[in-house]
């Protein structure tokens, strides 16, 4: 039996639209092998999800198909940690588990690098799948042919909080509510967010962060669709949060604050327990491993 260890992300964190996300220790962990039986078993997941449509089969299908591999049967295990349609990355996680799994069923014939793009492919954008992949805080650049990217660990004086609601977004519906062009001091003002945000979370600057995670390309488009959005971020704000945005294309809202802000926690927590009692509150731990398989991790190299 071969395991994939694959964390949650988050993307945008605010200005970095389709740009750059990060790697939470927060994991899917996934089982393969292939069995003589001749069936595809998937196991772990609701009913609906146990069939030819489910996301990691059809990565796996990928990596079998581009390498001329024809499994026997397949068997499959999804031990979900990662909320479903959350803004935390799940789909992102299937797709990086289901072709590393398949990969290292064939024998690792495909590097990292070439999953990578095989899965910007898939998800048609990279800022989940690359910090899925490569853990720490990755910023892509997407090609028609190839992807880039560049990875850096977050500073430690950062600390991730997930504000997750009881109710499912799913991406798809999220984009339909951005609009086709956007204004050009809009995207004036996205560029200079975004490189600053990027490099206050690698610098350590939270004097920085504190005004960087400011966005005008889909946040304003998309709070609506996520009920106290405002109260929420304001409340966060009061504890001590250094900044909020929407995590990806939400709902999950995301709080970073100091290190040093051991409050935090406990009284957000109370907070939501009093006035939103379905929404969950979880520390999210950076995470600079990415996917991983007993034997290896993606996020040291491009090789397999
Ligand atoms: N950048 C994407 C979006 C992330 O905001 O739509 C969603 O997975």
């Amino acid at each position: 039996m071969i395991k994939v260890r694959v964390p949650a992300t988050t993307a945008n964190i605010g200005p970095g639209f389709d740009a750059f996300g990060m790697a939470f220790q927060l994991y899917n962990i996934f089982s393969f092998e292939e069995r003589d039986n001749g069936k595809l078993t998937i196991r772990g997941v609701e009913r609906r999800y146990q069939g030819k449509s489910n996301l990691v089969y059809k990565a796996m299908l990928k990596v079998f198909n581009r390498v001329h591999y024809r499994p026997k049967g397949i068997y499959i295990y999804t031990d979900v940690n990662i909320p479903v349609s959350r803004g935390l990355g799940s789909s992102a996680a299937c797709i990086v588990g289901g072709l590393v799994g398949a990969n290292t069923l064939c024998g690792a014939p495909l590097t990292g690098k070439e999953l990578f793009d095989m899965a910007v492919e898939m998800e048609g954008h990279p800022d989940n799948v690359a910090p899925a992949m490569f853990g720490g805080l990755v910023v892509s650049l997407g090609l028609k042919e190839e992807n880039h990217y560049i990875k850096k660990e977050v500073s430690q004086c950062f600390e991730f909080y997930g504000l997750i609601p009881d109710f499912t977004l799913s991406t798809m519906e999220a984009r339909k509510a951005l609009p086709k062009k956007v204004f050009h001091k809009d995207a004036v003002f996205n560029v200079s967010r975004a490189t600053m945000t990027y490099l206050a979370l690698t610098e350590g600057r939270p004097d920085i962060l504190k005004v960087s995670v400011e966005d005008k390309l889909h946040q304003p488009y998309r709070e609506g669709l996520i009920a106290h959005y405002d109260e929420v971020s304001q409340k966060a704000r009061e504890l001590g949060a250094l900044n909020t945005c929407i995590s990806g294309a939400g709902p999950t809202i995301l709080a970073i604050t100091t290190r040093d802000n051991d409050q935090f926690y406990a009284k957000m927590g109370k907070y939501l327990k009093e006035k939103l009692p379905g929404c969950t509150l979880l520390k999210l731990e950076p995470d600079n491993t990415g996917v991983c398989t007993a034997r290896h991790s993606y996020g040291g190299s491009y090789d397999t």
